[in-house]
């Protein structure tokens, strides 16, 4: 089968079939209203979570009522800015307009720096390189591995669609100051997901009962989200995700890449951490 190739395009890669060079290109100019929230993650962050949390935020808790609303997956109701029609959609879309993006600074709104809001999740990059490597054997738009050790040399050169982690968690934190921007990581959410949930809502000026707050909570652990159609992408077709390779809600963990890691790869792994991240007032939690 034809695998779809990476294309590098102003210092970012988009996916052949999937993203539209032209398209992303006008990005940078689009207007950007108060109420607009993007959630911006590199790829296998915790997108889907808080799309998930951002979906039952607006419902007051009411997991029936996004249920209805989404027919494939969460992305119908909070979509990805950079795929092919959606920036189209997003400039008559009515408010509350809420997006998801793993694009890189530079080529995202330069308004948001005056309007909008931004919520970054970043994850430790070892787990994420873990969950990515399973996704590239799903996602029929990506890449499959030919072995582990080969992912892992692809995802320290940036050898993947997103780029470099490095250069995405520090980018965006860099610009953490110049816009509205909530910045959480994903290990955060794993350890106190009730605190990270009532943070955001604070964020978003949404007045919450404790009990929905209790709700939104409950809805989006792991376990529950793995039996919910729409937060697991379930229903999305064949084509897009071979559902036989794997789930896309498959372990939700920290710590996974410990299962994976050879010493000689964490000692590699660690020794680029280190220089990429020196300056950077970012800590992770590992495992
Ligand atoms: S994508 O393809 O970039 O949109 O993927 P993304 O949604 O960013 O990341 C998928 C990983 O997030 C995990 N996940 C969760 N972990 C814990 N709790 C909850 N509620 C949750 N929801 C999603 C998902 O399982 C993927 O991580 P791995 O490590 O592969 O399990």
């Amino acid at each position: 089968a034809h695998e779809p190739e990476l294309v590098p395009h102003k210092g970012i890669k988009l996916i052949e079939g999937t993203h539209d060079p032209d398209d992303v290109d006008q990005i940078c100019n689009l207007e950007i209203r108060d109420s607009d929230v993007f959630v911006i993650t590199y790829p296998k962050s915790g997108t889907i979570w808080m799309q998930q949390i951002l979906l039952l935020l607006e419902s007051k808790g009411d997991v029936t009522a996004v249920s209805k609303l989404s027919k494939y997956s969460n992305a119908d109701l909070i979509p990805w800015i950079e795929l092919k029609g959606n920036r189209q959609a997003f400039i008559t879309a009515p408010s509350p307009r809420l997006r998801v993006t793993h694009l890189q600074h530079h080529v995202m709104p330069s308004a948001l720096s005056q309007r909008g809001k931004v919520i970054y999740v970043a994850r430790n990059p070892k787990d994420v390189l873990v969950s990515y490597y399973h996704f590239h054997k799903v996602a029929n738009m990506l890449e499959t591995p030919r072995d582990f050790s080969d992912f892992f040399d692809k995802f320290l050169r940036g050898d993947v669609f997103g780029c470099s982690w490095f250069d995405h968690v520090k980018t965006w934190h860099s610009h953490k100051e110049d816009m509205n921007m909530l910045f959480i990581t994903y290990e955060e959410m794993i350890q106190d997901l009730q605190s990270v949930v009532r943070r955001i809502s604070l964020f978003l000026g949404k007045e919450m009962t404790d009990e929905q707050l209790a709700n939104v909570v409950k809805h989006s652990t792991f376990n529950i989200m793995k039996k919910i159609p729409h937060a697991n992408y379930e229903q999305v077709p064949g084509d897009l995700l071979n559902h036989h390779q794997g789930r896309f809600m498959r372990k939700g963990t920290i710590g996974d890449w410990k299962n994976h890691f050879t010493v000689a790869q964490n000692e590699r792994f660690d020794e680029t951490f280190n220089k990429e991240m020196k300056d950077v007032p970012l800590s992770f939690i590992w495992d």
